[in-house]
């Protein structure tokens, strides 16, 4: 790809196993790759809110949402807000977000709503990062119709393995059905302990399985990426010097990176 591509590359990330590192991969990619001077639009698409709250923005006061896109009573333009000190955009949600799920089964196209409503603001940005819910729902769905690839935050424990099966069969089918785009961008080992010799050895199975769709950067936990939310702050913004937000900065250049061979 050149440098005069003007679409945005549109990512989910996804998992169906909560608290694996979902929302932290999002946000602190999302501030990663500002960091970098990419242009980003972060989509909530969790009716927890967490990544509205994580990117500064309180999700009870939010009078438009991703809620309001999905039903097409707002705009993406209308909708966004900036997140106030991550230097990129956000289409946050809340707990409103619960009720999209069982509206929009009723409705036409309703699969496809999120990729119709992203391209008005297309031309805007660089990347768009979308935080899925812990599960394969409609709003999942909505979010891998509207990406050209999925991000898989993964802790490498036991189960790890297992567990991807279903999202991995999940993809296919929208691949096969819906999203002919659609592609696995790389899995991404998170809260990496590496003084632990199980995690070394599903790091290692992991490499032996997916090969170069392991990303070569590895996140590993660290408090300050857990301590940042509370203050409405990206770990790469709150504590810049920390291992949590080097890595995270890492990973926005492999992303770039990537990219560019795409
Ligand atoms: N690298 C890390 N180091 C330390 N703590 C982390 C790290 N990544 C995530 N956490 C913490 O682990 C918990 C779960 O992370 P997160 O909310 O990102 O997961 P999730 O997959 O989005 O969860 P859910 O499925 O509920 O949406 C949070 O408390 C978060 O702060
Ligand atoms: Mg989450």
């Amino acid at each position: 790809m050149n440098g005069t591509r003007v679409m945005p590359r549109i990512f989910c990330i996804a998992n169906q196993k909560g608290g694996v590192g979902k929302t932290t991969t999002t946000v602190n990619l999302a501030a990663g790759l500002a960091r970098i001077g990419q242009r980003v639009l972060l989509i909530d698409l969790d009716p927890q809110g967490n990544a509205t709250m994580g990117s500064g923005v309180d999700k009870r006061s939010l009078t438009l949402s991703v809620y309001d896109v999905l039903l097409e009573s707002a705009d993406v333009a209308e909708a966004r807000v900036a997140s106030p000190r991550g230097g990129y955009d956000l289409l946050g949600a809340n707990r409103e977000l619960a009720g999209a799920e069982v509206e929009l089964v009723s409705l036409e196209r309703r699969e496809r709503r999120l990729k119709e409503a992203l391209a008005a603001v297309a031309s805007d940005y660089d990347f768009v990062l979308i935080d899925c819910p812990p599960s394969l729902s409609l709003l999942t769905l909505n979010g891998l119709c509207a990406a050209h690839g999925v991000v898989v935050p993964m802790q490498c424990e036991y189960f790890a393995l297992e567990g991807l099966s279903d999202l991995v069969n999940t993809i296919r089918q929208v691949h096969a059905n819906l999203n002919p785009e659609l592609q696995i961008v790389g899995l991404l080992r998170v809260m990496f302990d590496p003084r632990t010799t199980l995690q070394q050895q599903v790091s290692e199975q992991l490499k032996a399985h997916f090969g170069d769709k392991v990303f070569n950067t590895v996140i590993p936990r660290n408090v300050r990426l857990a301590e940042a939310p509370s203050y409405g702050l990206p770990g790469v913004v709150f504590d810049p010097s920390s291992k949590g937000a080097q890595a995270f900065v890492a990973f926005a250049a492999e992303m770039v990176e990537r990219m560019r061979a795409m």
